[in-house]
């Protein structure tokens, strides 16, 4: 099973093909996703510091709409676990004292 590694937290395991919002969420980080995983949000974004993922969707470049923001950062809610990978949080629920949003979809 891959591993993943968010900066700052323990490293967990998450099979192969589940959506990488959701594997973070339940390894108990809390991770946002106001739009419920419609890339319409983008709170659910994060940084991939190691790892393979595939190419950028339209839906994230529609939704991350700034070319720096386009080329920093991809939403988790779009993605999927492939192998091993390491990445960054934008924001927590608990660090901005919100909701985190409804659970996206498998
Ligand atoms: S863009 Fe809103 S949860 Fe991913």
């Amino acid at each position: 099973m891959p591993t993943v590694i968010v900066e700052g937290r323990d490293a967990f395991e998450a099979p192969a093909g589940k959506k990488l919002v959701l594997a973070i969420e339940d390894a108990g980080i809390d991770i946002l996703h106001r739009c419920g995983g419609n890339a319409a949000c983008t709170t659910c974004r994060v940084e991939i510091l190691a790892g393979t993922v595939p190419e950028i969707s339209e839906a994230e470049i529609a939704a991350l709409e700034e070319p720096a923001l386009i080329e920093k950062y991809r939403l988790s809610c779009q993605i999927h676990v492939a192998g091993d990978m390491s990445v960054r949080l934008w924001k927590t629920a608990s660090e901005q004292g919100i909701e985190p949003g409804d659970r996206p979809e498998d």
